[in-house]
């Protein structure tokens, strides 16, 4: 897909409504994690340095419709050092503005019409503006007012985060380098079924981890105890696990898990192949034989793709081996130019750097469910509007 992008665009003292994702973690005040709007900086330099006079607009959580101060972007605000318009369809600023400003328009999802992507609502958000820019590839998969309404009313174009992540995620979807294992972990299977049936199509291999495995091997007669996993997508889960034989994707399911006798951090760790597990056993992480057999799995690969941990990453180091495992040989391949590797998802990124990876990996998204969605080989709505 061709993009219509800022490249050569002429923005001096023009007024351009950029659209960012900054739906980032904030824990009591402040940014835990703040990879995204570190990510959004290039498209705001380029355009500060060339003379636009540009407002952000942006979300923070699903405040649905309500002015709520827990969703407020003040934070963000202050991270980034610019002044918060406190309300997004306010422009009194404008006219202050001179080449080169930037401010940050307080959370559009404070209006029931942005998720509505009500057209009066859009017309009135892009008032004022001359040009719109949408690098937010993160929440390009909703069709909002912010991402879609307002291309009605001004002309538009991708910033640079977006059309990196089209082109990086297009390369390992269109031409990847073979063999070209699919790593999808975390909670549900029924969030996922699209992305594992278009990755047991695309890939060579796809390994399943995390709940979700288990729900895999629920399906396939194992006894996985008293954990997380869904029964009602037994089905589906065989379906998967057809069509990957159909396509001649290999799928991995894992061998064994690491257990608790309770759903807790600090639960004892046991590793039980599944014929060992018991009614009461509580699956926390991938067991050792599963990442021992990912690992090198891992290691005869050209391309990776990942998105999901493999087990309760957050609660290190008992429950995190599984996933930091993974991350830290995916990285080691890719240092050593065996191996491609793009991982998106919140989680999936946050265990890279907890481990202190993220640096190492060829391309890591900025994109949670629109990542998988691409992947899934879906139609983005924000980027749709883009194309030439
Ligand atoms: C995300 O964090 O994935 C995006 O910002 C989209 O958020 P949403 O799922 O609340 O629309």
């Amino acid at each position: 897909m061709k993009l219509r992008t800022i490249d050569n665009l002429d923005v001096r003292g023009k007024y351009v409504l950029l659209r960012d994702d900054f739906n980032v973690q904030i824990v009591d005040g402040k940014i835990t994690d703040a990879f995204r709007i570190e990510q959004s900086m290039p498209t705001i330099n380029a355009l500060k340095n060339a003379g636009a006079r540009i407002a952000i607009v942006a979300h923070l959580g699903r405040p649905k419709g309500v002015r709520s101060m827990e969703y407020s972007l003040a934070p963000v605000a202050e991270y980034m050092h610019i002044p918060l318009i406190p309300n997004c369809l306010d422009k009194d600023f404008l006219p202050k503005m001179k080449d080169g400003d930037v401010v940050l328009l307080e959370n559009v999802r404070f209006y029931d019409g942005e998720e509505k992507n009500d057209s009066d609502f859009a017309k009135k958000l892009a008032d004022g503006f001359d040009l719109f820019v949408n690098d937010a590839f993160a929440v390009s998969h909703r069709a909002h007012a912010s991402t879609v309404g307002v291309t009605e009313f001004l002309p538009s174009y991708a910033g640079k985060l977006l059309a990196s992540e089209i082109e990086q995620l297009s390369a390992v979807m269109e031409n990847p380098k073979r063999p070209l294992v699919a790593i999808v972990g975390g909670s549900k299977v029924s969030t996922k079924i699209g992305v594992l049936k278009s990755l047991a199509h695309l890939a060579d291999k796809l390994i399943i981890g995390g709940a979700l495995g288990t729900t895999f091997n629920y399906a396939t007669g194992a006894n996985v105890g008293n954990s997380l996993y869904e029964p009602d997508q037994k089905d589906i889960a065989l379906e998967i696990l057809e069509y990957g034989r159909e396509n001649g994707c290999e799928i991995l399911i894992p061998l064994d898990k690491g257990v608790a006798p309770e759903f807790s951090r600090d639960a004892k760790r046991t590793d039980k192949t599944f014929d060992e597990i018991t009614d009461t056993d509580v699956i926390l992480d991938a067991g050792a034989l599963t990442t021992a057999r990912d690992v090198g799995v891992i290691k005869s690969a050209a391309s990776v793709i990942w998105n999901g941990t493999v087990g309760m990453a957050e609660w290190e180091p008992t429950w995190s081996v599984g996933s930091f495992a993974l991350a830290r040989a995916i990285a080691e391949e890719t240092r050593n130019g065996k191996l491609t590797s793009v991982v998106g998802g919140g989680d999936t990124v946050a265990a890279l750097e907890a481990c202190g990876v993220k640096d190492d990996i060829s391309y890591v998204s900025t994109g949670g469910g629109a990542f998988l969605e691409f992947i899934e080989g879906r139609n983005l709505p924000g980027i749709s509007v883009l194309s030439e």
